[in-house]
């Protein structure tokens, strides 16, 4: 049975400021999106990917992405809205299980059932491909929703409206949370299914999980899957592509 990676990779890129959508900024000289769909399916365990792209972009998105088995689709207004479109690729008439890919160059056959279904930031283009195979495997192990996480390093304080401390919150119980994170196609939809009718987004696939009050399972993360958000974070990208170009 198959994995799925979605990637949602349909954000405007406001907070970098570079001028274009975010994922296709290049980092190293390669567009963020296409380094994150490459390290998914350097994993070795990822069969497929759908990638949500700013509408006016999906033709850009599947020339950048060759040769790949790849379906790119419009996305929302939101990062959770964009997800709900790519899983719409998956979904088949009703069946939770059945891919249909929209996109018959991909070489994907349609009617395979994945087992596993990701969902990747374009965003983090640094994550390494074993991150991605250690949250498949805690899916098939058994998790039906898998974060990784880290350990928040600075203290963390609770502020009001006008910036007033309210309290300092016991950083030993925080985690900071990455993608990509892996779910069982049948509880991700039913989650995603369920914050659509209430209205409701998250800024991530797991927090809407929680909101049906289905369990998530966490797994250690890695500091090279930080999230591209401001010019400092990509400045930092390419630092370290350069390291290790050295
Ligand atoms: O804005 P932020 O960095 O939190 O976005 C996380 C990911 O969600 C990015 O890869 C971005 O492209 C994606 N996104 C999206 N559709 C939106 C907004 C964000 O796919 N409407």
């Amino acid at each position: 049975m198959s994995v799925v990676a979605v990637v949602p990779a349909a954000g405007s890129g406001q907070r970098l400021g570079a001028g274009e959508p975010k994922a296709f900024v290049t980092v190293g000289g390669t567009p963020m999106l296409v380094r994150a769909v490459d390290g998914l399916l350097r994993s070795g365990a990822v069969d497929h990917v759908v990638v949500a792209a700013p509408a006016e972009l999906v033709e850009s998105a599947r020339r950048l992405l060759p040769g790949r088995p790849v379906t790119v689709v419009a996305g929302g207004a939101d990062r959770t809205a964009s997800v709900l479109c790519a899983l719409g690729a998956l979904h088949d008439g009703g069946d939770p299980n059945g891919v249909h890919t929209g996109d018959e160059r991909s070489g994907t056959r349609r009617g395979d059932a994945p087992e596993v279904v990701l969902v990747h930031d374009a965003a983090r283009p640094l994550t390494p491909p074993a991150l991605v195979a250690a949250v498949v495997a805690a899916v098939r192990a058994g998790h039906r929703a898998v974060v990784p996480v880290l350990p928040v390093a600075d203290t963390v304080k609770r502020v009001d409206a006008v910036g007033r401390v309210v309290e300092t919150v016991d950083r030993t119980v925080l985690r900071a949370v990455q993608t990509p994170q892996g779910f069982t196609p049948e509880l991700l939809l039913r989650a995603h299914r369920a914050a659509a009718a209430r209205g409701a987004a998250a800024t991530d696939d797991a927090g809407l999980v929680e909101a049906i009050g289905e369990p998530v399972h966490t797994v250690p993360g890695d500091a090279t899957a930080f999230k591209i958000t401001t010019a400092w974070d990509h400045r930092i990208a390419e630092n370290l592509l350069q390291d290790n170009d050295n």
